[in-house]
């Protein structure tokens, strides 16, 4: 069977390798593809962007191309999956409508209040004297967030009300975020530990992967600019049993049911971005329509079930009494980024040690194949990935992997699971 997994970054590699590990899979093609799709075992990069539709239907079409796993969330969000299926393929992600969970805030924001999915409290503005009017009744910090997609990016938590009018300003103008700003969501800012909850689904059914936590902050400690993602690790432990089910009770099956019953089935991966209260309850940060990144590599790293399968099952709405495994271990993944990210940065820079990666999984991300050299593209550019019996002995295998990699400018945080070695230790 031949895959195809559409997006360049380090859960496209991440899912990639896992559709690889599949006994029935004989290539999977990526589109664009990194420098670790372009070599590892049965991968395949096919030089198309990622939203050429055309292309990348023309070429699933010519090659047979039996399932398309749509990686990103900007594809999706302009109706990748339906332009695929009208074509006649069969391809994993929800259609355009339903994906407007995550392309739009405002509507994301709608939906749960109409569906009763706890959630921030919150305001939604194109007007700006209404907007600052809202946000000068509000306690502060105060969360200011851009309506579109804003590559993790469009989210301001201004700690003054001075503060709140001027990002809102900013982004009312156009001038922070373009189109994606020309509409704001105002919310209050909520207190406790975030986790990833992210689960497949089949527009009615779903199964929940294993939890994960990210670090989206680019310093240690969680300081510094939002990031996509500087580091992840698997289950993430303020997940209790107890919380999970209340997860499960609360916000995805009232989600799978409401988005079937708006008329637009959720097919695909939903990732809710939790914030867990001091008393275990979550309440909704923010959707995604897609897998999280970095999550997906130390999900995929401890995922026991066929990939393949399991999407195949959800594109045919099958996935009533299916189970994914995970492996007991922990996961942790350290992402090693350009130095500067997430503001400007270099390319171009060679990339010593990949060669002997023993006891993990390196994971790639902005990375390119050049001369035979694997080089940095991006900003985030690999994803260490190790496993062990706790999450110290998983960070400190990570770690150790990481010491052996090298490029200029190098960067990554040096306390990635800190809160769960710190629980685990009995200090949290
Ligand atoms: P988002 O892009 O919506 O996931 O927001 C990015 C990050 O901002 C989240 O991962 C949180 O750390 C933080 N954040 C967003 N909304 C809130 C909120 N209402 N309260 C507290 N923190 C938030
Ligand atoms: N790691 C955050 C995300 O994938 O949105």
């Amino acid at each position: 069977m031949k895959i195809l997994v559409t997006g360049s970054g380090g859960r496209e590699h991440g899912l990639a390798w896992s559709a690889a590990k599949s006994a029935e899979v004989e290539r999977v093609y990526v589109t664009p593809g990194n420098a670790g799709t372009a070599i590892d075992d049965k991968m395949e990069n096919v030089d198309i962007d990622v939203v050429d539709f055309d292309a990348q239907i023309e070429f699933a079409q010519r090659n047979d191309v039996a399932l398309t796993i749509i990686g990103p969330e900007v594809p999706l969000v302009v109706g990748a999956a339906d332009k695929f299926q009208a074509a006649g393929l069969t391809c994993l992600g929800p259609g355009k409508e339903a994906a407007r969970l995550e392309g739009s805030k405002s509507f994301s924001k709608d939906f749960m209040k109409r569906h009763g999915i706890p959630t921030a409290l919150y305001g939604s503005f194109e007007n700006a004297d209404l907007a600052i009017e809202f946000a000068n009744s509000m306690s502060t910090p105060i969360v200011i967030k851009a309506d579109g997609l804003a590559a993790g990016k469009g989210v301001v938590i201004a700690q003054t009300h001075s503060e709140a009018k001027s990002t809102i300003l900013d982004m009312l103008s156009g001038n922070a975020f373009g189109e994606a700003g020309a509409r704001v969501v105002i919310e209050e800012f909520l207190e406790g530990e975030e986790a990833s909850f992210i689960v497949i689904a089949d527009g009615k059914n779903f199964l929940p992967f294993a939890t994960s936590q990210d670090h989206k902050a680019a310093f240690d400690g969680d300081k510094g600019p939002n990031t996509g993602g500087m580091g992840a690790y698997s289950p993430a432990p303020v997940v209790t049993p107890e919380v999970h089910k209340r997860i499960e009770d609360r916000v995805i099956k009232p989600t799978i049911a409401g988005m079937a019953e708006d008329g637009h089935p959720y097919i695909g991966f939903l990732y809710a971005g939790l914030m867990i209260d001091k008393d275990g309850n979550p309440k909704v940060i923010e959707f995604n329509c897609r897998f999280g990144d970095p999550e997906t590599q130390p999900v995929m790293m401890r995922m026991k079930t066929d990939l393949v399968q399991l999407c195949l099952a959800a594109t045919q709405g099958r996935l009533e009494g299916e189970r994914i495994e995970f492996e007991d271990q922990v996961a942790l993944t350290v992402v090693i980024a350009s130095g500067g990210y997430p503001g400007d940065y270099a390319k171009g820079c060679t990339i010593q040690g990949l060669g002997e990666i023993e006891g993990g999984k390196v994971f790639h991300a902005g990375t390119k194949l050049e001369d035979g050299e694997i080089k940095t593209s991006g900003g985030r550019v690999l994803g260490v990935t190790a496993l062990g019996q706790t999450v110290g002995e998983a960070q400190a295998q990570a770690y150790k992997l990481v010491r052996d990699l090298s490029f200029d400018g190098m960067y990554y945080r040096s306390d990635i699971g800190y809160r769960a070695v710190a629980r685990e230790n009995g200090d949290a």
